[in-house]
């Protein structure tokens, strides 16, 4: 099984992974977590230049295309072998998050991004997607209260991050068997409770 989390920065995806895995595993499910951009070598490498504040001429392109490569690299390393173990696979991001942050917020177009990403990917996709939703305002504050310094994405405007949202709340409006939407707002036991409803119930 494959479980993917979205959402903006802050808005609860780590928090709710960590307790997710400790059900599966209290559960006696084997769990393989990783995070995007990075969870391989080359992944944290490609991460460390997405990240970096001081490439701010990237193109928007090569931007979704290091994303794409990073996600190949660890979907070869890591996910595939985990899922042909029988483990449950549990991704802090994945190809939603490209279609919205690089297809919709850099406005590359979200077709152009999933085919690249279909490229990258092999056409692997999640059995289960979480949407944290959480209103760009919540996700300024969350993050200025856990961290010094943005990150090159970070640095990005407001707007950008509102049409980030609404693209991710299209996805799931889309493929609403796959992306459950949850209210990030709501308090983290309530969310745990929820998110383990719907991962019992495909287990
Ligand atoms: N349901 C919640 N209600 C209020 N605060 C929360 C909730 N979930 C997480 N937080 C707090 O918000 C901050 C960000 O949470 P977390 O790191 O889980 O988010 P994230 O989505 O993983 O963020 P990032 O994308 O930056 O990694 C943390 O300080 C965390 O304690
Ligand atoms: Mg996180």
């Amino acid at each position: 099984m494959f479980i993917t989390f979205e959402g903006l920065d802050g808005a609860g995806k780590s928090t709710q992974i960590e307790r997710l895995a400790a059900r599966l595993r209290a559960a006696g499910r084997p769990v393989l977590l990783t995070r995007e951009p990075g969870g391989t070598p080359l992944g944290d490498a490609l991460r460390a230049l997405l990240l970096d504040p001081a490439r701010r001429d990237m193109a928007p392109a090569a931007e979704a295309l290091l994303y794409a490569a990073s996600r190949a690299q660890l979907l070869h390393e890591r996910v595939r072998p985990a899922l042909a173990r029988g483990e449950v696979v549990v991704c802090d991001r994945f190809v939603d998050a490209s279609l919205a942050y690089q297809g919709a917020g850099l406005g590359l177009g979200e077709e152009a991004v999933a085919s690249i990403n279909r490229f990258a990917t092999g056409g692997l996709r999640p059995d289960l997607t979480f949407l944290m939703d959480i209103p760009v305002r919540v996700s300024r504050t969350r993050v200025a209260g856990g961290r010094s310094g943005a990150d090159r994405i970070e640095q990005r405007d407001d707007e950008y991050f509102s049409v980030v949202r609404d693209a991710f709340l299209r996805i799931a409006a889309k493929e609403p068997d796959r992306v459950v939407v949850l209210d990030g707002t709501r308090d983290a036991a309530w969310l745990e409770q929820e998110i383990w409803a719907h991962v019992e119930k495909i287990l």
